[in-house]
C-alpha cells in the first residue's frame, strides 16, 4: 500500500515549458516595441508581480468590481447544468488557473457528477501551479496534470484525453485586442475534439456608470494597479518611473465596446530604461494604454465564435445579467 503522502505526489505530472530567459524574457523586446509607437502601450502580462497579484485580489472584493462575484455567482448556481451541458467531462482543463478559487466550484459539480478523472491548471506561475495541483490532487483524489507555460504560445500542449472541457474564466478573453482573440478561439476549436468543449467568462455589456466605476474605485486600488506596473518596469528593465507624475484613467469606449485603460503623464517628462538603453519622451497629458477590457453581449459573442469555427450551445448569466459563461464546441 502507498502512503497517503505518496498517492498524492504520484497523482501529479508538471510539465514546464517556459521560455529560456523565464517568463519576463519577453518583456525587454516587448516594452521597447509598445514604448516606440506613436500611441505608447504596455502589455498587461507584466500587471501581475507579488503586488500586482495581491492588489488584483484586492480589487475583486471591491464594491465596484462585480465582474468576479458575478462569475462566481454562475459557477454556484449552475455548475450541474454546465457538467451535463458539457457532456459529463472527464478533464478540466483551466487556462490561467492560478491559485484555482473559482474552479473548485465547477470540480465539486464534476465529482458530484461522477465524471471527474484529471484536472490540468495551465499558469505562467510555476510555484502557483505546483501549490495548485498539490492541492487540488490531496483535496479531490483526482490525477493532476500543470502545465507552466504561456497559454497563447503553447496552447497545443494541452493534454489529449477526453472528453474535456477548456476553460477560460474571469473575462480574460476581453484583455485581448480582437485579431488576437480571433486567433487564439480559432486555435482552440482546432483542439477541440468531437466530445470537447469550451467554457469561456465574459464580462457583459452595460451602462457606462457601473462600468466606469469597476474600473474607477473609490479607494484607489485599481489606480495603485495599474500604476504598480510602472514599478515592475522599474524593476525589472531598470527604469526610473516616477508613480506620482502618471494618473490612472479608465474610461468605457461604446463604439469598441471596452473599457479602455490607461496611465496619463501628468508632466512633460523623459524617463530613462537603463537595461533597454532607451529614454522615453512624455507629453504633458499623453496617454499610455494598459489595457483594454471588452465586453461582450450574447449576439455578438456568438459571431465572434463562429468566425473562428466554433458555435455557442449554451450561456448561462448572474441574476443581474452582470456576467456570462458561455459553453461552445467545435462547429460541425
Ligand atoms: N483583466 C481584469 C479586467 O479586465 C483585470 C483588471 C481589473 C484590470 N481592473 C483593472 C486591469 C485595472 C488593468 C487595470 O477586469
Amino acid at each position: 500500500m502507498d502512503s497517503p503522502t505518496n498517492t498524492v505526489a504520484e497523482q501529479i505530472t508538471i510539465d514546464v515549458h517556459l521560455p529560456p530567459g523565464g517568463p519576463l524574457s519577453g518583456m525587454a523586446a516587448d516594452v521597447r516595441a509598445g514604448l516606440t509607437k506613436p500611441f505608447k502601450e504596455l502589455s498587461p502580462r507584466y500587471f501581475y508581480d507579488r503586488r500586482g497579484s495581491a492588489l488584483f485580489e484586492e480589487i475583486t472584493d471591491l464594491p465596484e468590481y462585480y465582474p468576479t462575484r458575478a462569475e462566481r455567482a454562475i459557477l454556484e448556481h449552475r455548475s450541474s447544468g454546465i457538467c451535463a451541458a458539457a457532456g459529463d467531462p472527464t478533464t478540466l482543463i483551466e487556462l490561467g488557473s492560478g491559485s484555482a478559487v473559482k474552479t473548485r466550484v465547477l470540480l465539486d459539480a464534476l465529482e458530484k457528477a461522477g465524471c471527474l478523472e484529471a484536472y490540468a491548471p495551465v499558469d505562467i506561475s510555476e510555484q502557483i501551479t505546483r501549490d495548485t495541483a498539490e492541492a487540488i490532487a490531496s483535496e479531490y483524489g483526482i490525477l493532476v496534470h500543470g502545465l507552466v507555460c504561456d497559454f497563447e504560445r503553447d496552447l497545443e500542449r494541452m493534454p489529449l484525453s477526453g472528453p474535456r472541457v477548456i476553460a477560460l474564466l474571469g473575462g480574460t478573453i476581453g484583455n485581448f485586442e480582437p485579431a488576437q482573440r480571433a486567433s487564439f478561439l480559432a486555435r482552440v476549436a482546432n483542439l477541440l475534439g468531437p466530445d470537447d468543449h469550451f467554457l469561456l467568462g465574459t464580462d457583459l455589456v452595460k451602462d457606462r456608470q457601473p462600468l466606469e466605476a469597476a474600473y474607477n474605485d473609490a479607494a484607489g486600488v485599481t489606480a495603485a494597479f495599474n500604476k504598480n506596473v510602472l514599478s515592475v518596469l522599474n524593476r525589472e528593465l531598470d527604469a526610473d518611473f516616477d508613480l506620482d507624475a502618471f494618473e490612472h484613467v479608465a474610461f468605457w469606449d461604446a463604439e469598441n465596446l471596452w473599457v479602455d485603460i490607461r496611465l496619463r503623464s501628468l508632466a512633460r517628462q523623459v524617463i530613462e530604461i537603463s537595461s533597454l538603453g532607451m529614454s522615453v519622451a512624455f507629453g504633458r497629458g499623453e496617454e499610455m494604454r494598459t489595457e483594454i477590457s471588452t465586453k461582450f453581449a450574447r449576439e455578438g459573442l456568438a459571431g465572434i465564435y463562429a468566425e473562428a469555427g466554433l458555435e455557442m450551445v449554451e450561456w448561462w448569466t448572474d441574476a443581474e445579467d452582470l456576467f456570462a459563461l458561455s459553453l461552445a464546441r467545435r462547429a460541425a
